[in-house]
């Protein structure tokens, strides 16, 4: 199996766009059903073999940390009331072989400045990228696990994009694209937010990166650009100049839990497809409809 060793979940964010929920809280701990977006995220990085959660934190994000700590008091309460299914879920949140790095972003100057932070972590080997409030349902392998496997094929880093409405260019950086003979899209161009009418294509990025370590050199050269922002995008056009980058059509569907819609969209469809809730949930929606 295609594996990665690290992977960087930046979660510095100040996450405007869901105040006032995320004033003293993260929106990455935002529950859908009964998980929050960052334990999905964690366990898709688990599941393509990470062994590093490297997490690029801020001001009132302790609850990330606590979430992945050992709960004592709790287990043992659980323990002696005999709960032993909670309990094992408490327990199950990060396997045992999974080690998690904690690393502060003073300010948030932007998502390439907040993976620059990591690179005294990662060192010079691949890692992924996850901003687990991008959540990605997938049937089979996870997104990160599929990007793990194009870069053991190709050496290359691997940028993970979906099609989206035309008119919404403005909200993802966008790629162009020029088809390999192997069927792998190579990127040959990378822009961050264009207008509808300047983006060269409708193939955006959205948040899951695997890239090669020479980002960092990029990173470190990057200028703040749009919004004042250190721009991940503006590295990666860097990095295209030197080294082969795909973008990679993922298998799966996406939800933009940043935004309060897709996060209501995700709620409901996972709320459907719960193995407890699934059936009382359907019922109660069709008696709403009616
Ligand atoms: P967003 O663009 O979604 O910004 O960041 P945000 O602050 O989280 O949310 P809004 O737009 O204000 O509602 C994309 C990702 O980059 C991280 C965020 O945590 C999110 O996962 N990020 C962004 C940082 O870690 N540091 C930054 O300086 C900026």
């Amino acid at each position: 199996m295609a594996k990665i060793g690290k992977a960087v979940f930046p979660v510095a964010g100040l996450g405007t766009r869901f105040l006032p929920a995320t004033k003293a809280s993260p929106k990455e701990m935002l529950p859908v059903v009964d998980k929050p977006l960052i334990q999905y995220a964690a366990e898709e990085a688990e599941d393509a073999g990470a062994t590093h959660l490297v997490f690029i934190t801020g001001r009132h994000k302790r609850s990330i940390e606590d979430h992945f700590d050992k709960a004592y008091e709790l287990e043992s309460e659980l323990a002696a009331a005999g709960k032993t299914e909670l309990l094992e879920i408490v327990q199950n949140i990060l396997p045992e072989r999974v080690n998690c790095i904690y690393l502060r972003q003073a300010e948030a100057l932007g998502l390439g400045h907040a993976v620059l932070c990591a690179k005294p972590v990662i060192g010079r080997e691949p890692f992924a990228i996850i901003l687990a409030d991008d959540l990605i349902y997938t049937d089979g392998k996870g997104v990160c696990e599929q990007m793990a496997e194009v870069h053991e094929r190709t050496g290359a880093s691997v940028l993970s994009v979906q099609e989206v409405p035309p008119d919404e260019t403005n909200k993802y950086g966008i790629v162009e694209t020029e088809r390999q003979a192997d069927g792998s899209l190579r990127v040959i161009s990378i822009v961050e937010k264009p207008a509808p009418n300047d983006a060269p294509s409708n193939l955006a990025v959205v948040g899951r990166y695997l890239l090669n370590p020479g980002i960092f050199d990029k990173l470190e050269q990057t200028r703040p650009g749009a919004g004042g922002e250190i721009q991940l995008t503006d590295a990666i056009a860097a990095l295209l100049q030197d080294e082969l980058v795909i973008a990679h059509p993922f298998e799966g569907k996406r939800y933009d839990c940043g935004s309060k819609l897709g996060y209501l969209e995700a709620t409901v469809e996972y709320a459907l497809n719960h193995p407890e809730l699934g059936e009382a949930f359907r019922t109660y929606l069709r008696a709403l409809q009616a």
